[in-house]
């Protein structure tokens, strides 16, 4: 099957979309209904109106395209059997695995759960092209020298001689990073397998490194995301993900994540196996923690104070590591992705923080 015959259109029907309410899928769910697509927004609770509301005032603003809401829980197999029905492409940003409190070995096994349930469904749909799967950087960064820059050739588990055989497969059920990663990597696998064994759709994959932009609405201020970590930082408090707040933040804008999932339903250069990271453009989006710091200080000069990593005086107390670096070049060539300045997609953030009156 060359590739060109799986790349879809609006014309070919509707898409279908999992994990919906969630912040990148809402803007998957934007940018598709933007362009003039029936989106088939997946959600668990339909009902919920903190949730979607956000979704269904899409249809409100004079887009060619609609969203059609459809129930749908990733932990029953068949659950989106009707969502599916007859639809050329499915995106599926769902995770029930998050920021949650399972163990590394529920990590594991739920992400390939939920996909292999995700998966079966759309083939039952009888018209699947496209399937599209948000995987991770995790599934791709591992150790290598301070300033490697990582590519879509890399995973996860390469290179295990440099941890002393930390990615190993035995390590999946003690920790939970290399559960989430090693989880990502070989359910990207099982998806690629399948779509080749079947030869009738490409499965596709997009790898985000640290994903910020808008929020749409409350329940995007997830715990712990990147976005709420910034929240907090205008707070005037610590960055407590990392140790001493030290992190170079290679940042993605939410917005540009949502349209490059779309494109990967319309490009006739992606192909099944095609993966794709999402990062950043270029080094203005790669930032330390002082340095996002610093530009939040210059955008936002009437906040007292803004917290971040460890100083010494105007100086970082002590070095970061330099990494992981990584550039959403192939995005770009093969999608045909353009890209948000760092300084809007900082900016963007919070303001979206402050009109939903979180901060
Ligand atoms: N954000 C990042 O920086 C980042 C980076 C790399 C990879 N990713 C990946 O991107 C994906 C989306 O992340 P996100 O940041 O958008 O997370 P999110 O905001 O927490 O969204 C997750 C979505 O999954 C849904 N969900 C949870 N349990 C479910 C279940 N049992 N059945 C059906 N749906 C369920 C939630 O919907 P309901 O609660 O409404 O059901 C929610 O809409 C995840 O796979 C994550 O691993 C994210």
């Amino acid at each position: 099957m060359t590739n060109s015959s799986t790349a879809i259109s609006p014309a070919d029907g509707p898409i279908a979309i999992t994990g919906t309410s969630g912040y990148i899928g809402s803007w998957v769910v934007q940018d598709c209904v933007e362009q003039g697509y029936t989106v088939r927004a997946c959600v668990r609770d339909p009902g919920n109106s903190v949730k979607v509301d956000h979704l269904l005032a899409m249809n409100n603003e004079g887009h060619r395209g609609k969203v059609e809401l459809y129930q749908g829980d990733l932990l029953n197999p068949g659950s989106y059997d009707e969502a599916f029905n007859d639809c050329p492409a499915v995106i599926h940003t769902g995770a029930a695995v998050g920021y949650n409190k399972e163990t590394p070995q529920q990590v594991y096994d739920g992400c390939f759960t939920e996909v292999e349930h995700v998966l079966e469904s759309a083939i039952k749909g009888g018209a699947l092209k496209r399937f599209v799967f948000t995987s991770s950087f995790a599934a791709v960064g591992h150790p290598r020298p301070n300033g490697y820059v990582y590519t879509e050739n890399d995973w996860c588990g390469d290179n295990i001689e440099a941890y002393d055989g930390r990615w190993t497969e035995e390590m999946i059920s003690k920790n939970r990073d290399i559960a989430y990663a090693m989880a990502k990597a070989n359910t990207e696998r099982m998806i690629y397998k399948r779509a080749a064994e079947d030869g009738t759709f490409d499965a596709i994959a997009i790898l985000p490194l640290h994903v910020i932009g808008p929020l749409m609405c409350e329940n995007h201020d997830q715990s712990w995301s990147w976005q709420n970590c910034m929240k907090f930082m205008l707070k005037g408090k610590a960055y407590a993900k990392t140790e001493g707040g030290r992190m170079l933040w290679n940042n993605t804008d939410v917005r540009d994540c949502g349209r490059a999932h779309r494109l990967c339903c319309e490009s006739t250069a992606a192909s099944n196996g095609s993966r794709y990271i999402l990062s950043a453009a270029d080094r203005n989006g790669e930032l330390y923690t002082w340095q996002l710091q610093e530009m939040l200080q210059r955008m936002y000069p009437h906040v007292p104070e803004i917290g971040g990593e460890q100083m010494d005086g105007d100086k970082p107390a002590k070095p970061t590591r330099d990494g992981p670096r990584s550039y959403c070049l192939l995005a770009k060539q093969e999608l045909g992705l353009t890209t948000y300045p760092i300084e809007d997609t900082v900016s963007a953030t919070i303001d979206s923080y402050y009109k939903l009156g979180l901060l």
